[in-house]
């Protein structure tokens, strides 16, 4: 059951009711543990999936990928500069292209303004793998990860977001506990805020849904009786290098450290992350960051991050049930 409004695609968490976001992550939990198997026909036979990234993605493409491969379904992969998208080739042109040959399509890339015009052009079902604004395939595999580390009901579960407040994961996890009924807590500096149109979302949402919503720059007032603590990269997809300075400046008091998730108050508590992370010095970025402001990992500590606590692979796990999930509910009844 995908969203009737949007005809199959996945644009943005708020085109989905509560119940509807709810039926996906069961049916990715029954497929994770094999026990929705379908028929001996693969579900996606014969379906043909366009996966279009202007951006750099491991597990979102991957998840695309065998997600349909396990159903059936052959993918095309255009790379980021491997179309006419965007430079010679408008995107309701490529859209009523794309919608010709293929059954569905998923984009990631900057605007989440080509997201819903492709869906508006293409006529087939289309999936936002991430755009600067929302990351909804992301949240599915969150919370189905959430529920895997906590017994009872999913409105019971608190969850905190520290730091950059405005990035897409964020501006998701906030009102995709709005939707769900959930306490969801984002700890940002003032100047990191959420957008106030996002906020306005939350906030009707959760009179709906009853979710207890706090916007804090306070670190020890929202990380108080989280379950979950989650964190992602301080400078996104899209933003230029030299915003590293101001960030590192801002955002180091909300680094994740084991202080703060004690400050959580439950020794069980865990920690989440979307990935990639930087948490540590292996890479060329926490190299970077490491040379240019002493600092060995950023938005979280490796010591948090190889925890037993951690679940950020689990998370990345889950990608591939939920998206497997989006791609049954939309193509395959
Ligand atoms: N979390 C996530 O979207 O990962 P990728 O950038 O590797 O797809
Ligand atoms: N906020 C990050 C998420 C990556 C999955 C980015 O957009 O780069």
């Amino acid at each position: 059951m995908l969203s009737e409004r949007t005809r199959g695609s996945l644009l943005k968490e708020i085109d989905l009711t509560k119940a509807q976001f709810l039926h996906l992550v069961d049916r990715a939990r029954r497929l994770k543990h094999a026990d929705d198997t379908g028929n001996a026909v693969p579900r996606l036979a014969g379906r043909n999936i366009a996966l279009v990234f202007e951006k750099s993605s491991t597990r979102t493409r991957c998840a695309f990928e065998v997600a349909a491969h396990k159903e059936g379904a052959h993918v095309t992969y255009l790379d980021p500069s491997g179309s006419h998208l965007g430079k010679d080739e408008s995107v309701p042109d490529t859209a009523r292209v794309l919608g010709r040959m293929f059954d569905g399509i998923e984009f990631r890339g900057f605007s989440q303004n080509i997201v819903e015009q492709l869906a508006e052009y293409a006529g087939v079902p289309v999936w936002n793998g991430l755009t600067d604004q929302w990351h909804p395939t992301q949240m599915l595999a969150d919370i189905l990860t959430m529920t895997e580390h906590h017994d009872g009901p999913i409105e019971e579960i608190v969850y905190c977001y520290v730091g950059d407040g405005r990035n897409n994961v964020a501006r998701s996890l906030l009102v995709t506990g709005a939707l769900l009924g959930m306490d969801v807590r984002i700890v940002t500096p003032r100047e990191l805020w959420p957008p106030e149109d996002v906020v306005e979302i939350a906030e009707h949402l959760a009179i709906e849904s009853g979710a207890r919503i706090l916007l804090t720059d306070s670190v020890s007032d929202g990380v108080t009786d989280a379950d979950f603590v989650y964190t992602d990269v301080w400078v996104s997809m899209g933003e230029s290098d030299e915003q590293w300075a101001s960030r590192v400046g801002l955002l180091t008091p909300y680094r994740v450290t084991a202080s703060v998730m004690k400050l959580t108050g439950k020794p069980d508590s865990k920690f989440m992350h979307c990935l990639p992370s930087i948490h540590d010095r292996s890479t060329d970025a926490g190299q970077r960051v490491f040379a240019q402001f002493g600092l060995d990992g950023a938005e979280v500590t490796d010591e948090v991050f190889e925890s037993a606590g951690s679940v950020v692979f689990d998370q990345a796990e889950n990608r591939l049930h939920t998206i497997r999930a989006v791609l049954v509910a939309a193509l395959g009844g």
